[in-house]
C-alpha cells in the first residue's frame, strides 16, 4: 500500500469520525444488485429522497444512466454517465453491482459501456449531497459522481485545480452529448470559461477571474455559496450574492449551459410556510456569468457565442439566443447554435453579371459580424456599400458603418446584435422563395406543375381563361399526339402551319429571334396551328374572349402560354425548375420557344 493510500484512507475514517451525520445518510446499495433500463423508472434513491441514480428515459431517443433531482417534477438531471459513444442507452442496458465486486454498465447488446471497477467495490451508495459513491472495504471512495463532473455542480462540490476537473456544457438542452463550452480552474488558478470546439485548436476564454497564481479551489458550500479560495483556505473571489436563499429551503446547483453560459440556480422546496410559500416551483437564476455571452465571446478562429452565419441577442430574459439573419434557417433546426444556412442558392462567381438581379439587400440594423472581412471601401455612401457588395459574387454580407464598407464572405462570424450599436448589416438574400431547391430537385416531379398552377390561380383575374386555355393545349397535344403516332407525313404538314405562328410573333413583335432556332422550335409552332384549328389558338385573342384586361397585355399572356408549354413537357428533364419559371414569370430570362411535348420519343 502507497503512502498516498494510507493517508487517503486516514482523511476517510477523520472524516466518518468528524461528520457522523454522513455516515448515516448512507443508503447502502448492497453487490448483487442491478437496475435496467426501462419505463418502471427503477433508481436508487439517497435516503431523503432528494436524489435518484438510474436510467433516465431522454425524449424517446433512449436513456441515460444519469443522477437526478427527484422530489420536484422536472427531474433535473444533475450528473451522467458520458458512455464511450457519448449515445443514449436502449431499453434493456443494466448497471449491475456483482457479487464479485464489480460495478459495470452494459450497454442493450451486453457490451461494457463506461468505466468498469472490478473485484473493488463493497458497496454504493447514493448520498443526500447528490453525490454518488463506490465504496471498497476499507471505506475508500473509489469513485464519486462528484470527482466526474459533467455540466453541473452541487452544493458541497468542489472544482480542483488542475486539469482532471472541467466542466463541459452538453450540446442543446436536451441532447447530452457533449457542447463546446467548458469551465476550468486551469493549473495556474485561474477560472475560465472557453469554447473549446476541438482540442487542437486554440480556445478563446470568453470570462476569467484573473486570479492566476492565487486561486486554489472553486467551492459550492454547503450553504449554497460558489466562491475561489486560495491555499490558505481565505476566500479569494465570491460569485454568489450575501443574500442567496438557504439551501434548508431551496435546492442548489450551477450548470454550465449548453448556451454557455454559468449560473447558479434555485427551486424552493416543497412547503406550504416560510420561504418558500408562493414562491413559484421553478428554478430561478442566482447568478451568471458572463453577464453578455454575446460581446464576450469573440472569436479570431470560430463562429462566436453562436454558430457560422448566425448572430446572438440577450433577450428580454437576459438570455442569449441564436438567431438567423433573413434569408436564413438554421441549419439544424433542433440547435439554434448549430448555425444557419441560406434558404436560396448562393450567387455564384460563374455568372455573377447575369445573377446580380436575382439578389436583394436586406438590412439588419444595430447588428455587426466582426473579422474576416475581404475587403473594405472607405468614404463611401451606404448606397454605394450595398451595390457594391450586390455585384460582387464573393461578398455575402457588408458591414456599414462611419462611410466604411466592409465585404465579407462565408462563412460570417461572430454575429452579434445590440442596442446602440452604430453599424448596420447588410445581407445579400436571393430573391426568389422557391431559390434554395437545387436545379435537379423539381425536374422529375409533379411538384412544379402544382406549384405552377397555383402561381397562375393567384395571377388574378386571367386565372379562369388560363386553365381553359392550358386544357386547349392539352386537348390539343393529345390529339396531335394521336395522329403523329398513326400518320408521319402529317408531320410535314405541321411544318407548314409553323409559320402561323411566326406571323403571330412578329405581330406582337417578340420572339422573332427563337423562331429560327432550330428543329425544337418548329415542332412549337405545329402545335399552336393544330391548336387554331379547335378553337376555329388563328389568335389567342379569340380565346380569352372578352376579357380586355388580358387582351391588352397579349405579350403576357403568349409568355405564360410558352411557359405552360414548357411546364407540360412529356420529357421532364425538358421541364423548367420552379426557380427558372419564377425568372420566367419576372421577366428576368427570356421564354424561348418550346418544343412540342409530344414528339419527344420516350414512351415508344
Ligand atoms: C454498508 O456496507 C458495508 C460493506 O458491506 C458495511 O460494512 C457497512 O456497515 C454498511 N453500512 C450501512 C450503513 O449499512
Ligand atoms: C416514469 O416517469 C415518467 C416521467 O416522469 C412517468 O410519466 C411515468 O408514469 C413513470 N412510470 C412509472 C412506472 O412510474
Ligand atoms: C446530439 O448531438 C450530436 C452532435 O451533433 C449528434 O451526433 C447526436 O446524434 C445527437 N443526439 C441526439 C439524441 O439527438
Ligand atoms: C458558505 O459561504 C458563505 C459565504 O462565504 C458563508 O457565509 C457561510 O458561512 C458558508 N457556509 C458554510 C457551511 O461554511
Ligand atoms: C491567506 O493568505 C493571504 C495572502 O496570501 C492573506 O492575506 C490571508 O490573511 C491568509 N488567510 C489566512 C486565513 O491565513
Ligand atoms: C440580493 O441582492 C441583490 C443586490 O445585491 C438583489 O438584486 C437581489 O434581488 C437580492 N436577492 C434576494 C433574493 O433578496
Ligand atoms: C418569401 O415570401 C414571403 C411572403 O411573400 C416573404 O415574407 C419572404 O421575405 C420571402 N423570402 C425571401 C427570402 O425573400
Ligand atoms: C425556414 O424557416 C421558416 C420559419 O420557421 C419555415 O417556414 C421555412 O419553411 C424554412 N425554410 C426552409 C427552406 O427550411
Amino acid at each position: 500500500m502507497t503512502f498516498a493510500l494510507v493517508i487517503h484512507r486516514l482523511v476517510i475514517l477523520l472524516c466518518l469520525q468528524l461528520f457522523p451525520t454522513i455516515v448515516e445518510t448512507y443508503h447502502n446499495i448492497s453487490l448483487g444488485s442491478s437496475l435496467i433500463a426501462s419505463d418502471d423508472n427503477s433508481s436508487w434513491l439517497s435516503p431523503s429522497g432528494d436524489f435518484a441514480f438510474g436510467f433516465q428515459r431522454i425524449g424517446t431517443e433512449g436513456f441515460l444512466l444519469s443522477i437526478w433531482f427527484n422530489n420536484i417534477p422536472e427531474k433535473t438531471i444533475v450528473w451522467y454517465a458520458r458512455t464511450r459513444t457519448e449515445t443514449l442507452l436502449q431499453k434493456g442496458s443494466k448497471v449491475e453491482l456483482t457479487n464479485g465486486g464489480d460495478f459495470l454498465l452494459y450497454d442493450n447488446q451486453g457490451l461494457e459501456t463506461w468505466n468498469s471497477f472490478k473485484h473493488r467495490v463493497a458497496y454504493a451508495s447514493m448520498l443526500d449531497t447528490g453525490n454518488f459513491v463506490l465504496i471498497n472495504e476499507d471505506f475508500v471512495t473509489i469513485w464519486q459522481s462528484f470527482g466526474d463532473q459533467t455540466d453541473t455542480i452541487l452544493p458541497t462540490q468542489i472544482l480542483d485545480r488542475g486539469t482532471e476537473s472541467v466542466l463541459v456544457s452538453r450540446h442543446t438542452q436536451t441532447n447530452y452529448s457533449r457542447g463546446r463550452f467548458q469551465l476550468q480552474l486551469q493549473p495556474d488558478g485561474n477560472l475560465e470559461l472557453y469554447a473549446a470546439y476541438d482540442p487542437s485548436v486554440a480556445a478563446p476564454i470568453y470570462w476569467e477571474s484573473s486570479t492566476k497564481q492565487t486561486g486554489f479551489q472553486l467551492v459550492f458550500n454547503q450553504s449554497g455559496h460558489i466562491y475561489l479560495t486560495q491555499t490558505n483556505g481565505s476566500i479569494l473571489i465570491n460569485l454568489t450574492p450575501a443574500n442567496v436563499t438557504s439551501t434548508s429551503n431551496f435546492y442548489h446547483r450551477a450548470t454550465l449551459d449548453y448556451d454557455g453560459v454559468l449560473r447558479q440556480y434555485v427551486y424552493p422546496k416543497i412547503s406550504m410556510t416560510g420561504e418558500t410559500s408562493g414562491v413559484p416551483k421553478s428554478w430561478f437564476t442566482v447568478w451568471s456569468v458572463p453577464p453578455d455571452i454575446c460581446s464576450s465571446l469573440k472569436d479570431p478562429w470560430g463562429s462566436g457565442a453562436c454558430g457560422y452565419n448566425s448572430y446572438c441577442r440577450q433577450d428580454e430574459n437576459q438570455r442569449p439566443t441564436c438567431e438567423c439573419p433573413p434569408g436564413y434557417n438554421y441549419t439544424d433546426p433542433s440547435n439554434k447554435l448549430g448555425g444557419c444556412s441560406p434558404n436560396f442558392v448562393p450567387q455564384s462567381c460563374s455568372a455573377s453579371s447575369q445573377e446580380a438581379h436575382l439578389f436583394d439587400m436586406k438590412e439588419i440594423p444595430q447588428t455587426d459580424f466582426a473579422g474576416h472581412d475581404y475587403e473594405n471601401l472607405i468614404s463611401i455612401t451606404e448606397e454605394s456599400c450595398k451595390e457594391a457588395c450586390l455585384n460582387d459574387c464573393l461578398c455575402a454580407i457588408a458591414l456599414f458603418r462611419d462611410e466604411v464598407c466592409w465585404k465579407k464572405g462565408f462563412p460570417f462570424t461572430n454575429g452579434i446584435m445590440e442596442v446602440g450599436m452604430s453599424g448596420k448589416i447588410m445581407v445579400k438574400v436571393g430573391r426568389e422563395n422557391f431559390s434554395h431547391h437545387s436545379d435537379n430537385d423539381l425536374n422529375n416531379d409533379h411538384t412544379s406543375t402544382k406549384i405552377f398552377i397555383k402561381q397562375l390561380l393567384l395571377s388574378g383575374s386571367m386565372a379562369i381563361n388560363l386553365i381553359f386555355m392550358s386544357a386547349t393545349i392539352l386537348f390539343t397535344m393529345w390529339r396531335y399526339h394521336n395522329r403523329t403516332q398513326k400518320v408521319l407525313p402529317y408531320m410535314l404538314d405541321m411544318n407548314v402551319q409553323a409559320f402561323t405562328y411566326k406571323e403571330l410573333a412578329l405581330a406582337t413583335n417578340s420572339f422573332k429571334e427563337e423562331l429560327g432556332r432550330g428543329a425544337s422550335a418548329t415542332v412549337y409552332k405545329a402545335v399552336l396551328a393544330s391548336g387554331q384549328r379547335h378553337i376555329a389558338a388563328g389568335r389567342l385573342d379569340l380565346l380569352v374572349e372578352d376579357d380586355e384586361e388580358v387582351i391588352d397585355d397579349m405579350k403576357r399572356l403568349e409568355k405564360l402560354v410558352m411557359i405552360a408549354i414548357w411546364c407540360i413537357q412529356e420529357e421532364p428533364t425538358l421541364r423548367p425548375t420552379m426557380y427558372k419559371v419564377t425568372q420566367m414569370l419576372e421577366g428576368v430570362v427570356d421564354v424561348c420557344v418550346p418544343p412540342n411535348p409530344c414528339t419527344i420519343p420516350t414512351s415508344d
